[in-house]
């Protein structure tokens, strides 16, 4: 089936929007919750164990239906049936994108140039499940027979940030292996990891997609050499395994053929956690929590590729994100988990959204000329309400932001959940009302200030309010429902990609600064320093001075 390629400014949807924002734009949340009573439940979307609350949105039920409009207009449907049927969507590329092939059911059938690519996807589940569990249960010995006490994954982008982001975020459900992560070409990055390991009882999980990434090869050789001061060469086979489409690259490293875990080009780098590239989530958690967070995900598919579109989750916010980003102008947006757990959620995302949205060319190969992919952000809160909450608060700047809350805390301490909920309700209410003149005037008098103090401070006291925030509550942080949120911003991301009309499954982009470290890194080694700019010559002769 063919990718629609839509200009969506061309269409009626986007017109109608566009007039009906210069009706709205003013209008502010206060006056669009006092004039209906039911719209914290009209504007919510109930599904499995989360409650995804939209209704502090600058939006009416016009809005709704006009951006539904432009659903059609873009032909979302056609698309969501190519994603999830393998069309080669990532154009660009050649390639299907099939993340979603990765949490089907045993049994499901997805097809690749005819091949039922399901059977080969459980094969290395298997194979992930027998070597998660024999490294856990300590059958699997380091080369002097003691069982293995750490797992270190070597790898960058999609090879490291999902792994480490699920790692962090499903800590409570972890066993006795110590978990590293070591991605930065930064020496200093894996020395100070190596500075706390024993190569007798640590395990390596090299993992790279192309084992072509000049990070991870630089680590993982690093670490050979550190591992070889102490065992030999046939140790290697009991302690490197590797994650990679390039079988032929794994070899020339080293790798024994049993420890090779394949994955597939039509899984895109920042959405593979869900294969072999969550070999160290399965050995962090184990393989049934493993197996619960593609659950997780899979359910989320299903919820994506099955429901109407004004019930859609996904589909929803991703519309919301194009109403700011589109006619608002708003650039960036913020994600604030209440949880530490997810401390890692926004930098994963940022790679999710940012590469994959980050695109200036349609899918007609034009140059675009409106914006595309948001700005992604966040930290977690409470600690983020003392730190930035300021700007999104009072600053100048639009930035609809995402607060995603769990009803229970892991470690059921009640005294402290109750405290950072109360933060997480207050600071969307916060940002919805703000606080008026006559609300600030009152609070000052209340106080007793004199009429010439009240006068100076008032307007510093009054917070405009109208800020949008959508509030994702979930019942409890599982393996299962982190599946589930997970998924559901990878779909959000495809919804926003086939709306403004780029393809979002390559990164050509990062390319070019790749080729020329290659070049630089020749001129640092050498002695000459070859054809560069006034400013790049003048540093790297700082450098090298
Ligand atoms: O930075 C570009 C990128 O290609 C990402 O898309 C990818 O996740 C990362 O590099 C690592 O690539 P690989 O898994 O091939 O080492």
């Amino acid at each position: 089936m063919a990718f629609p390629k839509i200009d969506p400014t061309t269409t009626q949807s986007w017109k109608k929007l566009l007039a009906h924002y210069q009706e709205n734009k003013d209008t502010h949340l206060r006056e669009l919750f006092a004039l209906d009573a039911d719209r914290g439940k009209k504007f919510s979307l109930l599904w499995n164990d989360f409650l995804v609350d939209f209704s502090k949105n600058r939006i009416t039920g016009e809005t709704l239906d006009l951006l539904l409009d432009l659903t059609d207009d873009v032909k979302l449907n056609e698309a969501i049936s190519a994603y999830f049927q393998g069309d080669l969507i990532n154009q660009t590329e050649g390639r299907a994108v099939l993340h979603t092939a990765l949490r089907a059911k045993k049994g499901d059938k997805v097809l690749v140039d005819g091949e039922n690519i399901v059977d080969e996807i459980y094969e290395v589940k298997e194979k992930m499940k027998s070597f998660s569990e024999s490294v856990i249960s300590g059958n699997r010995k380091g080369y002097t027979g003691k069982a293995f006490t750490d797992v270190v994954n070597i790898g960058i982008g999609g090879s490291d940030l999902g792994p480490v982001m699920v790692a962090e975020a499903l800590k409570f459900y972890k066993n006795h292996l110590k978990t590293h992560f070591v991605s930065n070409v930064d020496g200093d990055h894996v020395h100070e990891i190596l500075k706390e390991l024993d190569p007798e009882t640590t395990l390596f999980v090299i993992v790279s997609k192309t084992f072509t990434t000049q990070e991870t090869l630089s680590n993982a050789l690093t670490i050979k050499k550190w591992f070889l001061k102490k065992a030999s060469e046939k140790d290697i086979a009991q302690h490197f395994v590797a994650v990679s489409t390039n079988l032929e690259r794994i070899k020339e490293f080293g790798i024994a053929d049993e420890n090779v875990f394949p994955m597939w080009d039509w899984v895109g780098g920042r959405f593979s956690l869900w294969s072999a590239v969550g070999l160290s989530i399965a050995l962090s958690v184990g393989y049934k929590n493993f197996d619960e967070l593609l659950a997780g995900a899979h359910d989320m598919d299903m919820h994506f590729k099955e429901a109407p579109f004004s019930e859609n989750i996904p589909v929803v916010l991703a519309l919301l994100s194009v109403w700011y980003n589109n006619f608002f102008g708003a650039e960036t947006e913020a994600i604030i988990p209440y949880t530490q757990y997810l401390s890692r959620f926004p930098a994963y995302l940022q790679q999710g959204i940012m590469e994959s949205n980050g695109k200036s060319m349609d899918r007609a190969g034009s140059k675009v000329d409106y914006e595309t992919g948001t700005i992604i952000w966040g930290e977690p809160g409470t600690n983020s309400q003392h730190a930035f909450f300021q700007l999104i608060h009072q600053g100048t700047k639009l930035i609809p932001t995402d607060f995603i809350g769990f009803k229970q805390s892991l470690y059921g301490d009640a005294d402290h959940h109750n405290k950072l909920m109360a933060n997480f309700f207050a600071q969307t209410e916060a940002l919805m009302n703000g606080k008026t003149e006559v609300e600030v005037k009152k609070e000052l008098q209340a106080q007793g200030l004199p009429e010439d103090q009240l006068k100076l401070l008032l307007p510093y006291k009054v917070f405009e309010g109208n800020k949008p925030t959508n509030t994702i509550l979930i019942q409890k942080l599982t393996p299962k429902s982190l599946g589930s949120l997970i998924a559901l911003y990878e779909h959000k991301i495809f919804v926003q990609g086939v709306i403004w009309n780029i393809f979002s499954y390559d990164q050509w982009g990062v390319e070019l600064g790749k080729q020329l470290a290659k070049n630089i890194l020749g001129d640092i080694e050498n002695s000459e320093i070859g054809k560069h700019d006034s400013s790049t010559l003048n540093l790297l002769q700082f450098f090298k001075g």
